[in-house]
């Protein structure tokens, strides 16, 4: 497999994957439709093995044309996270299930890997989520995303990774992650208000959720056909926890709120077993990933027009 098509490349994820793939020496089409820009995969332009090719994952004759020559496809476009969905579930629908369906239509018998996510499982039903635990998706996001893995694992040729939260920094950074969010708030704003403070989350370095997508692609035949959460057992962080970690570098005001909801109600813990049997292990920790994300907030600026401060 040397030539790799990689969905929604530009995004989060794309932007550490593409690099990782060019540097293995592999030839990369990326197909994005750019809704949030392109400038964090300028610096793939460099390598002649790297190819953009801009287009709509919902669109037949893009997804058609994308295919032409390539043996394996990372599928990563998606509305991502319930905040997106909620506000155009329409769109995320089509996205992330109906697209899905297309490409896998159109695919033939080329390798597929695909980004899953842990909103999957929903509210804690048991104690720990292992893969084969009942999915009870509880967001827009979550369920299209379910319906998209289940449908693929069906067709089979496929590997499907239910990821932990990512957090850390992408040439295309994202701040509504948990972790993001969090330091971004204590840095810019020195102050955070958390409710729900013991909810438990998993978190997984945007780095490794790159390195786990390479992993896939080289060890396709022993993971063929199944599913694995990818993430790892040393970070299953309590939100309070996630901040009190802040808090130990960044000295800003902490309040825990009585009243308040996550509309992602989730709070589960997750098992990363199964993945670390079948080889891959994440090597980025929590504290490094902080550590970046607090340095990296000296070039990040937060323009209000209408306040003094
Ligand atoms: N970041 C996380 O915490 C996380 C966790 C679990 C799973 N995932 C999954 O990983 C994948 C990548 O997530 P991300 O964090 O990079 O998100 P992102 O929003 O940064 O990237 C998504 C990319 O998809 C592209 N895209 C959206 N609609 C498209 C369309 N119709 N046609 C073509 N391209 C389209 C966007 O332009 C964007 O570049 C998603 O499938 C997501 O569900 C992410």
């Amino acid at each position: 497999m040397k030539n790799i098509l990689v969905t929604g490349g530009a995004g989060y994820v794309g932007t550490m994957l593409v690099p990782m793939l060019l540097g293995r020496g592999y030839k990369v089409r990326v197909m994005d439709n750019l809704m949030y820009g392109g400038k964090g995969l300028l610096p793939c332009f460099a390598s002649k093995d790297f190819e953009f090719v801009k287009g709509d994952v919902r669109k037949i004759e893009d997804v058609r044309s994308s295919l032409d020559g390539m043996d394996a496809v990372i599928h990563l476009a998606a509305i991502v996270g319930f905040p997106a969905c909620k506000k155009d579930p329409q769109l995320a629908e089509e996205t992330n299930h109906k697209a899905t369906v297309l490409l896998e239509g159109l695919r033939h018998d080329r390798p597929l890997i695909f980004a899953s996510t842990g909103s999957n499982y929903g509210a804690l039903v048991g104690d720990v989520c292992r893969e084969d635990s009942p999915l009870n998706p509880l967001t827009i996001y979550g369920s299209t995303k379910t319906a998209a893995e289940q449908y693929l694992l069906k067709c089979g040729n496929v590997v499907v990774y239910r990821y932990a939260t990512a957090y850390g920094l992408s040439y295309r950074q994202r701040l509504d992650l948990l972790i993001n969010d969090f330091v971004y708030q204590a840095v810019k704003n020195r102050n955070l208000i958390i409710y729900e403070k013991s909810f438990k989350r998993t978190f997984i370095h945007v780095r490794d959720i790159a390195a786990s997508l390479l992993y896939a692609l080289e060890h396709f035949n022993k993971m063929r056909d199944e599913v694995f959460n990818c993430g790892s057992n040393d970070q299953n962080f309590s939100k309070e926890e996630v901040a009190l970690l802040i808090q130990k570098r960044v000295n800003y005001y902490l309040h825990f709120a009585e009243i308040g909801k996550d509309e992602d109600q989730r709070n589960y813990e997750v098992s990363y077993e199964k993945v670390n049997k079948a080889g891959f292990f994440t090597t980025v920790g929590i504290d490094e990933g902080i550590d970046e994300l607090i340095r990296s907030m000296a070039v990040v600026q937060v323009v209000n027009e209408y306040s003094n401060v």
